[in-house]
């Protein structure tokens, strides 16, 4: 057991905090939000959501304190992945819009001091890009060209006589990589969906025509790119079969031979030197199919003499909840492995000149609330408040999704209507086909796999407001993908008129952030690590201490903080999620209520270096005032506020005299 040490600044060094937050890039500070264009707002009464419908809300992110917006692939598709599946990178799907609606969302985000990244897709085309009908004819006319800008094989004959793929890779989306092409008469592959064949990257006429998408939408002023799938654009140079670990599968999962592969740095830095090095940008790299703390730090450290990305997507979190990184296989996990995936996470990136991402929830993935804590409506806004103190309080650039901010919840329901997503209509037919005669107890496993982890519980459209289908499109009109019901206390328009509601909350959070930069950039540490129900974690720099103490369970539970190196004499309570702070020290024990979530902060000593350290200190408090309404303590309400010049006003109590914050406990 650690003794009691005092969590205050370190004395005997300089306070670096100005130099570091000059030094820091914009998009390590931000906040970025996820659009997910065709479930946020539809203008035109057809259904789907648009780039107007962006437009029209720009204003909203505003004042919820976003940074950067996120927008879904819009470019020309057939929409069998949700856009993922691109046919002309040049055009923007009439579906979404015009590029005058492109440029117009540009435009006005760049005006409202926000910045904006499209999501784009490098990995594979659509199989009706003109790239891939080229690529598929001149396999017989070599004349054609584009002749190897895919992966092209004729694959074995068995001892039937009959053409099969060369390997036995599982494709992300059930059945093979490989599909037969009658024009060609060979197979392509495909990690993803059959329409969706990989570019080969190995071939530097692909890698140029690439990196020619890029500066065009560079050049109309984009601020960067979410690369989709993006460290899996170097393949093995042959095609081995994956060891077997899926018993009476032909297909095995073979995610360790298509990603991160030989050339991947090399590309990577390729790409930088001669495409985003030109530009001020974000380039945030989604690594599918696995990716360590080590390798991230291979892809974004700042250290590295040849740069590759900005940031990376990585799965670690979300993969607890699985078998072997096979999503439909569920396991129940416990607080300390997902202590220990972040705890990796966070150190080996801040040790390494790397940058977290931080991240619960995308169109990829369950909602978290359900997925890390319960929908119970008991508790659901506590959880999504914990979850928020928990996400906006690590090392790291925050990512969030479209209707987080809402606290929205997984359906929790199954119907084949609302399951239209590529992947998991895939899994349902294959589930369906081998049944046989456990059918009832496969398919029973099959749809709680889906209402638990199928992609469209989080692209059913966000509840603007209590009208029909939330607001998202015309009351008379059909959205793509059923609109579920959210109730009118979770709308957004409600939610945004009462101070007390989980989007006040997530707005509060995002100032706070801004103002407190330790949490940055500052160390973190995590307390009692093997505990089932809390997670603490300190967050520290040369100027500040913050603690961070959740109880992820819905009992009341209590801590022995001071059995784990923390004083809290001194400490100042800034955030908790639960609105009445009741009188539970009893020292040296914390008892927290179900779900409860706080920060603190402590005490700053103003020893030497005096000047230095109180001048920050005092910016940094100064700037600290944000329209924040989260605790009451001793039935006073205390907030702390800033006038419409941003100015900092004393706190003030609930009857409008000025006080101090008191201190916690
Ligand atoms: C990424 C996207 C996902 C898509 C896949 C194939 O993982 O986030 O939605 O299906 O790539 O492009
Ligand atoms: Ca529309």
């Amino acid at each position: 057991m650690n003794s009691p040490e005092k969590c205050e600044i370190d004395t005997t060094a300089d306070c670096g905090e100005i130099d570091t937050l000059d030094k820091m890039r914009w998009w390590q500070r931000a906040t970025i939000y996820q659009v997910l264009i065709q479930s946020f707002q539809d203008t035109n009464g057809d259904g789907k959501g648009d780039i107007r419908g962006v437009v029209n809300r720009l204003d909203y992110f505003v004042t919820l304190g976003v940074d950067v917006i996120w927008i879904a692939p819009i470019y020309q598709s057939p929409m069998s992945d949700m856009g993922y599946d691109i046919s002309d990178y040049y055009t923007v799907n009439p579906i979404f819009g015009s590029m005058e609606d492109m440029e117009l969302l540009i435009s006005e985000t760049h005006k409202r001091d926000m910045k904006i990244i499209l999501d784009i897709a490098l990995n594979h085309t659509s199989s009706e890009h003109q790239w891939f009908q080229t690529s598929r004819r001149s396999r017989k006319d070599r004349s054609l060209g584009k002749r190897d800008w895919y992966f092209w094989s004729e694959g074995k004959v068995d001892e039937t006589g009959k053409r099969i793929p060369p390997n036995n890779w599982e494709s992300t989306f059930t059945g093979s990589t490989w599909e037969w092409d009658d024009m060609a008469e060979e197979f392509y592959l495909h990690i993803f969906g059959k329409n969706q064949p990989d570019l080969n990257w190995d071939c530097e006429d692909v890698r140029q025509a690439l990196y020619n998408v890029l500066r065009f939408w560079l050049d109309k002023g984009i601020d960067g790119f979410r690369l989709d799938t993006m460290n899996l654009v170097s393949k093995t140079s042959e095609f081995p079969d994956a060891p077997i670990v899926k018993k009476g599968s032909i297909w095995q999962p073979a995610n360790f031979l298509f990603a991160n592969g030989p050339h991947i740095h090399e590309y990577l830095q390729e790409m930088y030197e001669q495409v985003f090095s030109k530009y001020d940008v974000v380039t945030l790299g989604e690594m599918s199919c696995g990716v360590s703390p080590a390798q991230a730090v291979e892809y974004t450290s700042r250290h590295k003499p040849r740069p590759e990305l900005s940031l990376v997507i990585q799965f670690q979190h979300v993969e607890l909840d699985c078998y072997d990184g096979d999503k439909w296989l569920l396991r129940e996990w416990e607080l300390p492995e997902l202590k220990a995936v972040i705890n990796e996470w966070q150190a080996t990136l801040i040790d390494n000149g790397g940058w977290n991402t931080l991240w619960m929830e995308n169109h990829d993935q369950p909602r978290a609330i359900s997925r890390f804590t319960t929908s119970h409506p008991r508790f659901r806004a506590l959880c999504a408040k914990l979850l928020c103190v928990w996400q906006y309080t690590l090392q790291g650039t925050n990512l969030i999704f479209q209707g987080q901010e809402l606290g929205m919840v997984n359906p929790g329901m199954f119907t084949e209507e609302m399951n239209q997503d590529i992947e998991t209509a895939q899994y349902w037919k294959a589930a369906c086909e081998a049944a046989g005669s456990e059918h009832d107890e496969a398919l029973t496993l099959a749809k709680k796999a889906i209402i638990q982890k199928g992609r469209d519980n989080t692209r059913i459209p966000i509840p603007w407001t209590d009208a029909p289908h939330g607001g998202f499109t015309e009351p008379d009109c059909k959205p793509w993908i059923p609109a579920s019901e959210h109730g009118k206390d979770w709308c957004c328009f409600s939610q945004q008129k009462d101070p007390e509601s989980v989007w006040s909350f997530y707005r509060a959070m995002i100032r706070m952030r801004k103002n407190h930069p330790t949490l940055y950039y500052g160390t973190y540490e995590t307390l009692d690590m093997d505990n089932p129900f809390i997670w603490a974690y300190k967050r520290r720099s040369k100027l500040r201490c913050y603690l961070t103490i959740l109880n992820f369970s819905s009992g009341a539970t209590s801590w022995a903080y001071a059995e784990h190196g923390v004083d809290l004499k001194g400490s100042k309570l800034l955030i908790s999620n639960y609105l009445t702070q009741e009188a539970t020290l009893v020292e040296p024990i914390l008892l927290l209520r179900p779900f409860e979530g706080r920060l603190k902060s402590s005490q700053v000593s103003s020893s030497t270096p005096r000047q230095l350290a109180k001048k920050a200190w005092q910016e940094e408090s100064d700037s600290a005032a944000v329209p924040i309404r989260v605790f009451f303590i001793s039935s006073s309400v205390f907030s702390l506020r800033q006038d419409d010049r941003g100015t900092r006003q004393s706190p003030t109590s609930s009857d409008g005299q000025p006080t101090t914050v008191p201190e916690d406990e």
